[in-house]
């Protein structure tokens, strides 16, 4: 019950862009858009995009942001223009087939699926030969770091993993780690845990 409350106080757009980074201890987007790494040539389909909080820190020729919450893609929304373009709901698949992505953003995204949702997603994802890599970032349990596992025990997602658990995940779901790191928010007391993926069939 007290979850519920918390999480429908958090999940309020305004709330979630302005608490949340000061809870965070100061999230550094353009660090988390640096380890992005995309560049003016890409075509980035943002699963999960939220409010669309990263995207005045990525580059990128096209930009496709996809989520299930209504009200944070109404605020995202407000970013659209002539190479930015939003998906509301679940039904993303022929804008994303169409965009031809060579990226794939799932930032804060993965702590919120179970191994078989996120599994699902990947299949559903069915590399396109233009796709190179898939990035996420998530909330993480680490050792020795009780504040950040803590916070993270109260994230709103259910599926907070260890890096080890990510990892296993992502090799079980066909992609191949091709880098990982450790990402802190300014104060350092809160710890991403990001990732590079590859799908392992697509021919590099
Ligand atoms: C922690 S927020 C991150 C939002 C944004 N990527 C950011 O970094 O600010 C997670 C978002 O993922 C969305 N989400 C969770 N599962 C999803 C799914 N299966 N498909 C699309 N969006 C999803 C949620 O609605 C939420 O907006």
């Amino acid at each position: 019950m007290l979850r519920k409350i918390k999480d429908g106080i958090l999940a309020v757009p305004w709330i979630y862009d302005r608490v949340r980074p000061l809870a965070a201890g100061g999230i550094d987007f353009e660090a988390l858009a640096s380890f992005c790494a995309t560049t003016p040539e890409d075509r980035v389909f943002d699963l999960g995009c939220g409010t669309g909080q990263l995207l005045p820190y990525l580059r990128f020729h096209s930009y496709l942001g996809a989520d299930l919450d209504p009200q944070a893609l109404r605020r995202a929304s407000r970013l659209a223009s002539a190479s930015v373009s939003f998906v509301a709901g679940d039904d993303w698949d022929r804008q994303y087939f169409e965009l031809e992505p060579t990226v794939v953003l799932m930032i804060g995204v993965v702590h919120h699926l179970s191994d078989a949702a996120f599994r699902r997603i990947v299949e559903r994802l069915s590399p396109p030969q233009s796709l190179r890599r898939i990035v996420t970032i998530d909330v993480t349990y680490l050792p020795d770091q009780w504040l950040n596992n803590l916070l993270s025990r109260m994230d709103r997602g259910r599926h907070v993993r260890t890096p080890q658990a990510y990892e296993k995940l992502f090799e079980f779901s066909g992609l191949k780690v091709t880098r990982g790191s450790v990402l802190p928010t300014r104060l350092r007391y809160v710890r991403y845990v990001g990732y590079h993926l590859t799908p392992e069939r697509v021919p590099r």
